[in-house]
């Protein structure tokens, strides 16, 4: 059966007085009862203190990003070994602001998820079409060949650590979101995709998340959708009302 989880990147955003102020109202509201698996992701610098802060809570942590390399002469990166050490055990790569800012490649994203297994990490694996790919029909291509390029060399078993996290480049932050339908229709097709490289078991269990502009009043409909296992929230994430309404929309 796969998991039901919302992600909340934060991106940089929050100092560690103000994340401490959103981990404890996340501790506070977020219902015991709640049947998604809740994760954060704060900067680098406060992921120390948001892993001692959650330690005992069902809420998880997650790195924005790191780097490939295990070691070495690569100023003002943080590396695998560095993340697990403070006790974070999941990383989000690929994302569209990594992709288009800091110029990352398939290649590149392909190189951090093999390090990310190799360290034993779990992996919430971005990916999505730009505007132009979308008006020019050219979406499930560019989608397909993210996932092969940058994801599908990895082994059957290690799809057990793997998040899928669809996020049109079009809907990240500009209040446009993908309808249910549009949602719903690219994630039956990266199912479907998965399931021809790595069988209908691995299909199956892996979560596929939904990002781009999910708010408190669309995520019930966009969540109601069958191949839609959850979301990975940018702006939403930032404040615990809007985002407990996320968590608590399945
Ligand atoms: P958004 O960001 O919810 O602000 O659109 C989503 C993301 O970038 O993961």
């Amino acid at each position: 059966m796969r998991k039901k989880i919302v992600a909340g990147n934060w991106k940089m955003n929050k100092n560690s007085e103000q994340t401490e102020i959103l981990l404890n109202e996340l501790i506070a509201q977020i219902p015991a009862s709640c049947d998604a698996k809740v994760i954060v992701a704060p900067t680098f610098v406060n992921l120390a203190s948001a892993v001692n802060h959650l330690k005992n809570t069902p809420i998880g942590v997650s790195a924005q990003n790191m780097h490939q390399a295990a070691s070495g002469a690569y100023t003002g990166e943080i590396s695998a070994d560095m993340l697990k050490n403070i006790g974070v055990n999941t990383v989000i790569l690929g994302h569209s602001e990594r992709r288009a800012i800091f110029h990352e490649t398939d290649a590149l994203i392909a190189n951090k998820v093999e390090t990310a297994l190799q360290n034993d990490m779990n992996v919430i694996f971005c990916f999505g079409e730009e505007l132009k790919d979308r008006q020019s029909q050219n979406h499930f291509n560019i989608v397909e060949n993210q996932l092969r390029d940058g994801l599908f060399h990895i082994q059957k078993k290690d799809w057990e650590k793997i998040v899928l996290a669809y996020e049109p480049v079009w809907a990240i932050g500009t209040g446009e979101t993908a309808s249910p339908e549009q949602a719903q229709e690219m994630h039956e097709f990266i199912r479907e995709t998965v399931r021809k490289s790595f069988g209908s078991d691995v299909a199956e269990d892996v979560s596929i998340l939904y990002g781009g502009s999910v708010k408190p009043d669309n995520a019930k409909e966009i969540f109601s959708k069958s191949d839609v296992d959850g979301g990975l929230i940018g702006g939403a994430a930032l404040n615990a009302k809007d985002f407990i309404a996320i968590v608590t929309a399945f």
